[in-house]
């Protein structure tokens, strides 16, 4: 049985995930499409209520995203946020012109609540603005159903039609009772049944796979990643020994990484393959430097080896990849429309012998995957498992690599680990790791003097990884890592802290 589904239609706002996320949270599957979705297309579709997003410009002017009047006669429900609601109100004969006040902020908002996306709310309430333009004069048969001291169309409503729309930002955590006002939509207005849930998905997933694979043989280059975890599992779960896993343990992971792959997925219920090539990686990345050199070297010798394993396989039916949600969201707002691809294990269709791309995960976010996996039976450390780069600690020891220097950073990296997880730390830091710069410096250990290693620790917040803000892990913490460090792993005698934030550093230090 299909779920019910809810189409988000993308004006260029910069919110416009978060939104699809919400709905999900919802228990509603939900969809992104560009704004102008042909009128044919949205009734394929066959949505159960519709969400405007917000976007850059004013309805006013030229060339500004529009809708064709004529979905407000196709009789779904719809949610105008933002420019979504400008939107709304300009097509409908309303009046949206530049605000005698712009509002940017937090904002208390007083409701209707009568209006049934308020309903059973408090009736005033902080929300999200973020608007030059207001609606000054609402379309006819429409009612106000918020306001703000400067705003008097905070959000409007036609009751009859099923048409809602607010000027505030419900998606986001600065607005009070946002998801609720979302959930009053899909529940409320749209008769959503909640039937959208990760055990249900899992269920549906593993018999689609079955019945598409049927005796075929499926690979998947397995990196230990939540993705290619998660997609390993379920072909696990479908297919088992149909499924071939290559893991490429390039020697270039965290301490005990490998091995806990291996533990996982070495039972014998599939194929898995670990190949250890920790000698060939650093004999090929001996005497170099650079980092863009290294990077490189090391997604084609991750490559080369990928193939050459393949190839003993010979041809396969499937090749299974983590492609996820937002790698394949295509933006709504014309010029830049990128899909973008997936590059976890860059260019391996090019090289492996297959038929067919499978990618289970397309339809899911990461949050989504991280549910999905723990469903699936994966623990936690797997599934909570934070980002971690393709070129592993290979771009995080500085300059040349070499075992020793490799093994010295694994002992700090999971000291400092271990004490994040010990101050229950480990979700609210997104990425955090030590990188082994290559400057020594002076220092002095017992009565004798020390020429050694300086570790430097890295922490960021960040929501996607585009842009991060340094970590303020507390002092405490910072100063148990340092001790500790020092103490426990030889060679190292001095820790300092990344405090810069992306832009203008990256995250990682290569
Ligand atoms: P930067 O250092 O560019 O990193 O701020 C942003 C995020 O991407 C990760 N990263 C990589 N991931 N292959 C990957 O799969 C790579 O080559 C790579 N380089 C950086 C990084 O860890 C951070 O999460």
């Amino acid at each position: 049985m299909e779920n019910q589904k809810v189409l988000i239609l993308d004006f260029g706002g910069q919110y416009n995930q978060l939104i699809a996320r919400r709905v999900r949270e919802c228990n509603v599957y939900c969809e992104v499409r560009p704004y102008n979705l042909p009128l044919n297309e949205i009734q394929a579709f066959n949505p159960i209520g519709i969400i405007f997003t917000g976007g850059p410009n004013s309805v006013y002017e030229e060339g500004a995203p529009k809708v064709d009047p004529a979905i407000f006669q196709l009789g779904y429900p719809v949610l105008g946020i933002c420019y979504g609601v400008q939107v709304m109100a300009h097509t409908l004969g309303g009046v949206v012109e530049p605000g005698k006040v712009r509002e940017y902020g937090q904002k208390i908002v007083e409701f209707d609540t009568d209006c049934a996306i308020f309903a059973g709310l408090s009736k005033k309430a902080n929300a999200l603005m973020s608007h030059n333009d207001t609606i000054y004069q609402l379309p006819q048969g429409w009612k106000s159903a918020a306001v703000t001291d400067s705003c008097p169309v905070a959000a409007m409503y036609n009751a009859e039609a099923r048409l809602y729309g607010m000027q505030f930002h419900p998606e986001v955590t600065l607005t009070e009772q946002g998801t609720e006002m979302i959930r009053n939509f899909l529940y409320r207005v749209c008769g959503a049944t909640g039937d959208w849930t990760m055990q249900g998905y899992a269920e549906t997933a593993i018999r689609e796979i079955q019945e598409k694979v049927g005796a075929g043989k499926v690979l998947l280059a397995l990196s230990g990643g939540v993705d290619s975890s998660v997609v390993a599992s379920l072909l696990q779960k479908a297919v088992g020994q149909q499924l071939t896993c290559i893991f490429v343990d390039h020697g270039l992971m965290r301490k005990n990484e490998g091995d806990e792959i291996e533990g996982i997925f070495g039972d014998g219920s599939i194929n898995f393959i670990r190949i250890n090539a920790e000698q060939r990686f650093l004999s090929c990345l001996a005497g170099i430097t650079d980092p863009e050199q290294k990077r490189k070297i090391i997604g084609e010798e991750f490559i080369r080896i990928f193939e050459e394993e393949a190839k003993k396989i010979g041809t396969v039916d499937y090749l299974a990849q983590g492609t996820i949600y937002p790698d394949i969201i295509e933006s709504g707002t014309g010029e830049s429309a990128v899909i973008k691809s997936h590059h976890n294990v860059g260019g391996l269709p090019d090289f492996v012998d297959f038929k067919e791309i499978i990618e289970p995960l397309r339809q899911l976010f990461k949050d989504e995957v991280r549910a999905l996996g723990t469903e699936l039976g994966l623990p936690d450390h797997i599934v909570w498992r934070q980002p971690f780069p393709g070129p592993g600690l290979g771009i995080r020891v500085l300059g040349e690599l070499t075992k020793e220097k490799l093994d010295l950073l694994r002992e700090a990296d999971f000291i400092f680990r271990e004490e994040v997880h010990l101050a229950g730390l480990e979700r609210e830091i997104n990425q955090y790791f030590a990188v082994l710069t290559d400057q020594r410096s002076v220092g002095v250990m017992g009565d004798g003097r020390t020429y050694d290693y300086t570790i430097a620790l890295r922490g960021v917040v960040t929501s996607d990884f585009m842009t991060a803000e340094w970590a303020h892990i507390p002092y405490e913490v910072l100063d148990k890592v340092s001790r500790r460090i020092v103490n426990e792993v030889k060679q190292v005698n001095r820790i300092v802290y990344d405090i810069t934030s992306k832009p203008p550093a990256t995250i990682e230090w290569e």
